[in-house]
């Protein structure tokens, strides 16, 4: 998954805590004694000058919602009084805003911008759950300052809102939802949000089957899907030669205690047919092969620093992309730099800095966000410039080919570039939507470090995702998948693109046309993420599944789909440009939709 793609609405779980932590409520929504004497001593002490003020300028809270329902409600405020607003982790006393239901705390939400300075106005988020009985409730909204002063004690008045809340109907996802309470770590492009802020089910929760380029949920709803299971089903969902092969593998056990002869003609077809090196390691996940080419990477040379460009999996050493604020791992395991795809000197300056202990140097190659054509002369240049600064220095050169593998022209990029890679990460297609990756590389480092390298998943020789890998080369090594692929995302592209122009709106999808990424929109950070929190949301009401932007097509996305996908960027467009034109407060149902940056 790339970074941020974890949850529905791990976001919203975290905002919350942090609120009721500071208010002295436990995690479980009990009030705790110490909190209750901490806030009656606050009650006693002589008020202070005011320090923060401010006018609620407008909000978008529905008269009637659907009880048990998750929704959004945003405030917009204006900051009257002398201090500055900050939001949380931005330093200082940090200003959010909070939630109360008939008189209890149920949740708070932060600004966009690090910081909201006197006389400006910005939009405050609270995901929040409207109570599951039905009737009459009132709803306060009262802007904080953290741990030290509501607004309303300050002589700002908060928002009281009287919403009345109508019972749920029984659909198939209703009657799902309270599995929610045992895992909320998905993905859902309504994140966590089923329901339009009126009530109406719009989003889609729960997947039932996805066949072809199209999935439906549980309330029997159809998507065209532009994400494709992050990826991992180039040739369309449940691939007719892949099922049947792997429904044939299903009468032998999963995982056997004797390498599976699956295994071995998959790593064949990966070094005979597609010549991606002599020697193959399997795992699961791409994460597990880019973890083992950092581990093998500072085995064979003896050295410690990694430096890389774009995203390569969740493990610890590669958790610093996210910034290690965000995970919540306390500091990097190792020595592991980030820098800038497409960007030759600066590559220079870091391996120059870190030359006589650098280990390697790994990339995935044209990344999402760069706005040349992927086959552009500028990606081969950089990447065999990349390639020979590695060797000169003495470090490994490691492509991450878990995007590109099988999608780029001619099956990979380092056949169409020219590249020799010492080690080649591949996953996600490689098994079409079963687990599956591999390490790939030159045989005598993969012989020198296998047995030096502390490497040793259960799972890794299941028999089904070999049958299901060996059905899917078989596709690739008689069919020009990646031609089908481009054509399909080149006419999406230029689809978006037009109905963008029309719109006067300067967002276009850039990449390769096997991934592609819309940007940039205009404006302040607000502006910018409400106008691709509205795509989202409104690609997903119109039938359209996407993730953050991204627009990820497979061989099934015919021109049928295409034309159906076109339909609701459309509609998504028409939004975002009704937003710029008269704000977005009134169309946004779904929480924040935050912006990807280079990487
Ligand atoms: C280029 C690249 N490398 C590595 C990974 C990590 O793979 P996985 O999510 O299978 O662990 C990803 C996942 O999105 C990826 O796109």
């Amino acid at each position: 998954m790339p970074p941020g793609a974890t949850v529905s609405d791990a976001g919203r779980r975290g905002t919350i805590d942090a609120a009721v932590m500071t208010l002295g409520w436990n995690q479980a929504g009990v009030y705790s004694r110490p909190a209750v004497r901490i806030l009656a001593s606050w009650r006693r002490r002589p008020a202070p000058p005011p320090l923060v003020a401010a006018r609620y300028l407008d909000h978008n809270v529905p008269a009637s919602a659907v009880a048990g329902a998750a929704s959004v409600v945003r405030v917009v405020a204006e900051n009257t009084g002398p201090a500055l607003w900050r939001r949380a982790g931005a330093g200082g006393d940090t200003v959010a805003l909070c939630a109360f239901l008939d008189g209890q705390i149920v949740a708070s939400g932060s600004f966009l911008a690090d910081s909201v300075g006197p006389g400006e106005t910005a939009t405050v988020a609270v995901p929040l759950t409207w109570r599951a009985e039905p009737g009459p409730h009132r709803l306060k909204l009262d802007l904080m300052v953290t741990g030290r002063t509501f607004f309303s004690g300050e002589g700002t008045p908060p928002l009281e809102i009287a919403v009345t809340l109508r019972p749920a109907e029984d659909t198939p996802t209703e009657r799902l939802r309270p599995s929610l309470r045992h895992n909320e770590w998905f993905y859902s492009p309504g994140q966590g949000v089923y329901r339009t802020r009126e009530g109406r089910p719009a989003y889609p929760l729960f997947g039932q089957d996805a066949r072809g380029c199209t999935i439906r949920d549980v309330d029997g709803r159809e998507y065209v899907d532009l994400h494709m299971g992050w990826g991992c089903n180039l040739l369309g969902y449940a691939d007719e030669r892949v099922t049947d092969a792997v429904a044939r593998s299903l009468g032998s056990g999963g995982i056997a205690s004797l390498v599976h002869r699956g295994e071995m003609e998959v790593s064949e077809a990966l070094c005979g047919w597609f010549g991606l090196g002599d020697q193959v390691l399997f795992g699961k996940n791409g994460s597990d092969v880019t973890t083992w080419a950092v581990r093998a990477a500072r085995v064979a040379t003896g050295r410690k620093t990694v430096i890389y460009a774009g995203y390569h999996g969740w493990q610890d050493w590669n958790a610093a992309a996210l910034g290690f604020e965000a995970t919540g791992i306390p500091g990097p395991p190792g020595p592991a730099y980030r820098f800038r795809y497409a960007d030759l000197e600066g590559l220079e300056r870091a391996a120059a800095q870190h030359g006589s202990d650098l280990a390697a140097i790994m990339i995935e190659p044209a990344v999402a966000y760069d706005g040349r054509d992927p086959d552009h002369d500028g990606h081969r240049a950089y990447l065999l410039a990349a390639q020979a600064l590695a060797r000169r220095h003495g470090a490994l050169f490691v492509l991450d080919e878990i995007f590109t593998g099988f999608r780029f022209k001619r099956r990979f990029a380092q056949t169409f570039f020219g590249l020799r890679p010492d080690l080649t990460c591949l996953g996600k297609a490689l098994a079409n939507g079963l687990a599956l990756s591999a390490l790939v590389g030159r045989g005598d480092l993969l012989r020198q470090t296998v047995g030096r390298v502390f490497y040793a998943p259960s799972n890794k020789g299941e028999a089904c995702a070999f049958a299901a890998a060996r059905a899917a080369l078989e596709i690739h090594r008689d069919t020009d998948v990646a031609a089908e692929v481009w054509a399909a995302g080149s006419a999406l592209r230029a689809g978006v693109d037009a109905l963008s122009v029309e719109r006067g709106l300067p967002s276009r999808l850039v990449g390769a046309p096997y991934r592609m990424y819309l940007g940039p929109f205009e404006g302040s950070l607000e502006q910018r993420v409400h106008a691709r929190t509205l795509v989202q949301q409104e690609l997903a009401r119109h039938g359209v599944i996407s993730h953050r932007g991204y627009a990820i097509v497979s061989r099934r996305h015919d021109g049928a789909a295409i034309e159906r996908c076109l339909s609701a960027y459309a509609a998504a467009l028409d939004a975002v440009r009704a937003a710029v034109d008269h704000g977005a407060l009134h169309l946004l149902d779904i929480p924040d939709v935050p912006e990807e940056g280079p990487s």
